[in-house]
């Protein structure tokens, strides 16, 4: 695929390869819950392929896709237990830790994928990210996938008034949740891994995640009524085991941080271009596609407003300002 290009920009090994025979094996096993063909998965791989190849295999980097270690639930605990040492969860999955991160899940605060990654490599972006202080987590950098859009089981959903009576999933998240109840849907929270199967158990009616994730685990064939929206983003913190990563020589720490540098660089050039490649793919089956128009956009907007008025009254709201004035 074309997103494969341009990739391995930087090639500097950053420090001295004849102590590094010297140096003791690291391993870092790294567990998220998506598919690998996915802006996250791919992401992931790209940084273990940066950090094998220029460790020259010193410092190796298991990955456990799809949840298959650590879902939703767990992979937090596990982090901070070290039984895996990195994880890259979607920000809002961790807002319960870091409640700052609930700006970035405002409905309509984006209207583009550059305009997320202009705040995401900006001064915000970083205090943003130095927000999470906690004694087991630290994280190293933000990923995005891509902009979220609505799958309903029965009809599309169009009109503000078409999620009335609906259970829709939410992240456990409490602004996602209020974006919900905005609407007079009910939120069902659900862990990712188990989507397809309450699915299948009609748990829920409807739910809101990326085209990416949607394709990949196969969502719409239970609910094959998409409504492209763009009405929010999934994006995601990569956070490392704090311990370990203070135990880590310099030279090595230096390492990972240009490994994630460049496949961060990779994610937020490709995530938007494999999301069109699986839009293409739904297209190309059985799934009815409808996109906002610019009206029913309006409307969407102004029924998600009073989200932003809570949180106005915050002691964070500096946050929503910064941003807005970034990228108005
Ligand atoms: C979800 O639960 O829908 C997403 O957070 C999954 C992911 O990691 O992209």
């Amino acid at each position: 695929m074309s997103y494969e290009q341009g990739f391995f920009k930087s090639e500097t090994l950053p420090y001295d390869e004849e102590q590094e025979g010297l140096k003791d094996q690291i391993t870092i096993r790294f567990s998220h819950v998506v598919a690998e063909d996915t802006p996250k998965g791919q992401a992931v791989l790209k940084f273990a392929e940066l950090v094998q190849k220029r460790s020259h295999h010193r410092i190796q980097v298991e990955i456990s896709p799809n949840g298959m270690l650590y879902n939703d639930v767990n992979e937090l605990q596990a982090l901070k237990d070290n039984d895996v040492q990195m994880i890259a969860p979607t920000l809002s999955k961790v807002t319960k830790e870091v409640p700052s991160w609930e700006v970035l899940d405002l409905p309509y605060l984006f209207s583009s994928t550059a305009e997320v990654q202009k705040v995401f490599t900006s001064d915000v972006g970083e205090r943003l990210l130095n927000e999470l202080q906690h004694e087991n987590m630290k994280a190293l950098g933000f990923w995005q996938n891509g902009f979220k859009q609505m799958i309903n089981e029965k009809e599309i959903i169009q009109d503000v008034q078409d999620f009335k009576g609906l259970r829709v999933r939410a992240m456990e998240s409490d602004m996602l949740k209020q974006q919900f109840e905005q609407v007079k849907a009910t939120p069902v929270t659900s862990s990712f891994d188990e989507l397809f199967t309450e699915l299948n158990k009609q748990k829920m009616d409807a739910l809101e995640n990326t085209i990416s994730n949607i394709y990949s685990k196969s969502l719409y064939k239970k609910e094959n009524h998409l409504t492209i929206s763009n009405h929010g983003i999934l994006a995601y913190a990569v956070i490392i085991n704090k311990q370990f990563w203070q135990q880590l020589e310099p030279a090595d720490q230096q390492l990972i941080e240009q490994a994630l540098k460049d496949a961060t660089e990779w994610n937020m050039e490709n995530a938007m271009q494999m999301n069109d490649h699986d839009l293409q793919q739904l297209k190309n089956l059985s799934v009815e596609i409808h996109t906002l128009t610019p009206q029913q956009q309006t409307a969407w907007k102004k029924a998600f407003m009073p989200l932003y008025r809570s949180f106005e009254n915050r002691s964070d709201a500096h946050y929503l300002h910064e941003i807005q004035q970034l990228i108005q």
